[in-house]
């Protein structure tokens, strides 16, 4: 059978795909099916992902919003980081943290202690400074305009349109990974998302409903999680297939087109775990800027701008972990040395408790010790 919306063919006739957008793409009616938004949005009304910073699509459909302090919150923990992952973090955070002021109120360090393990840190210290900021300027009440979203730290353009849309219910597009693979596939785009970001945007544009806009994204990020896949897309359940360019030219699982990732180096570096007598180990803070920015960690050197650590000379070697950051792999040698007895510094007892304040790699690290005790 015909496919009803068929596009013209965005394969080229040899082996490569066009590197263009269709020449419709965003700009026609065609492209905008009015049941379209609606389509997405009755799915979502059967199919939401129960997550605990929603309102359930029952209550959105009453025109229900999400508390603006945990959707923020979820976005920040969202970033670079899976739903699964992020789960047990909100739930401990919103817990000990119920709301904006509560957290600003918290010190630095137990809150990055409690962020250890999610990684990017660097969100953890804007999460605060951003907190902070919503309590002294806007009186503990976030803002609900995407330009004032904007201002707040740790808040880009992504993250403004989110809680705009899905907090206050404003008709801002929003555009994470899943939803720009959903609409490159919808619109059969051959152009890399990474380099379309403008018609992506328009396209997004065009979908908005003009009611439950946050519910609109949320569907849109719920059929790229759990429909829309990267790979193995199941299109026989997607609400949205009849209009799907790239179903319709069967190529829904060769899209998107992905940019050459480029090599990311090697670099080394090691790690000196100083072990006193009764098992405990010396740790450092590291400097609020960088890698591991404001975390606890033991000394290292080799693989960041930090000073060399002198090594005792009766260090041994433990082992090696490896550990991916986003521009570069590290190979980090670990050596274990006896604390000298008059060895100044924070040391602390290591066990699988107190290792949940210490990030990924430094975890890794520890782990050989903790095998060696
Ligand atoms: N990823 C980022 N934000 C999300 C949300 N609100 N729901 C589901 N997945 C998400």
């Amino acid at each position: 059978m015909d496919h009803p919306l068929r596009h013209s063919p965005i394969l080229t006739p040899d082996s490569g795909f066009a590197t263009s957008n269709p020449p419709d793409a965003g700009t026609t009616a065609r492209a905008r099916p009015h049941d379209l938004p609606s389509a997405l949005l009755r799915w979502y009304d059967d199919h939401a992902r129960d997550l605990p910073w929603r309102v359930p699509p029952a209550l959105g459909r009453q025109g229900h919003l999400a508390d603006p302090y945990r959707v923020w919150l979820s976005e920040i923990m969202l970033q670079q980081t899976t739903v699964a992952a992020v789960g047990r973090y909100f739930a401990e955070f919103t817990r000990r943290w119920p709301d904006t002021a509560a957290l600003a109120a918290e010190q630095d360090e137990v809150v990055m202690a409690a962020w250890a393990g999610l990684g990017y840190y660097a969100r953890a210290r804007n999460l605060l400074a951003c907190a902070r900021q919503v309590s002294v300027v806007h009186g503990g009440l976030f803002p609900s305009t995407e330009a004032e979203l904007l201002k707040l730290p740790g808040i880009g353009p992504y993250t403004a349109a989110a809680i705009a849309a899905i907090a206050f219910g404003r008709q801002a597009a929003v555009l994470d990974g899943n939803i720009e693979r959903v609409l490159t596939r919808l619109h059969g785009l051959t152009i890399p998302p990474r380099d379309n970001k403008a018609a992506l945007r328009r396209l997004a544009v065009d979908l908005i409903p003009a009611h439950r806009p946050g519910d609109h994204a949320q569907a849109a990020m719920d059929l790229g999680a759990t429909i829309c896949t990267p790979r193995n897309p199941a299109c026989g359940r997607c609400p949205l297939s009849l209009h799907c360019v790239a179903l319709a030219s069967g190529i829904a699982d060769k899209l998107p087109v992905r940019r050459a990732a480029p090599d990311r180096p090697t670099r080394n570096g090691i790690a000196l775990v100083l072990r006193r007598q009764d098992g405990a180990i010396l740790t450092i803070r590291r400097p609020k800027s960088g890698l591991l920015g404001g975390m606890l960690s033991v000394p290292t050197s080799g693989w960041d701008d930090s000073p060399l650590v002198p090594v005792p000379a009766d260090a041994r070697i433990l082992g090696e972990v490896r550990h991916t950051f986003t521009h570069f792999h590290l190979r980090m040698q670990v050596l274990l040395a006896p604390a000298e007895p008059r060895q100044k510094g924070d040391f602390l007892p290591v066990d699988t408790e107190s290792l949940r304040a210490f990030p990924g790699l430094m975890r890794k690290v520890l782990q050989l010790a903790l095998a060696e005790a």
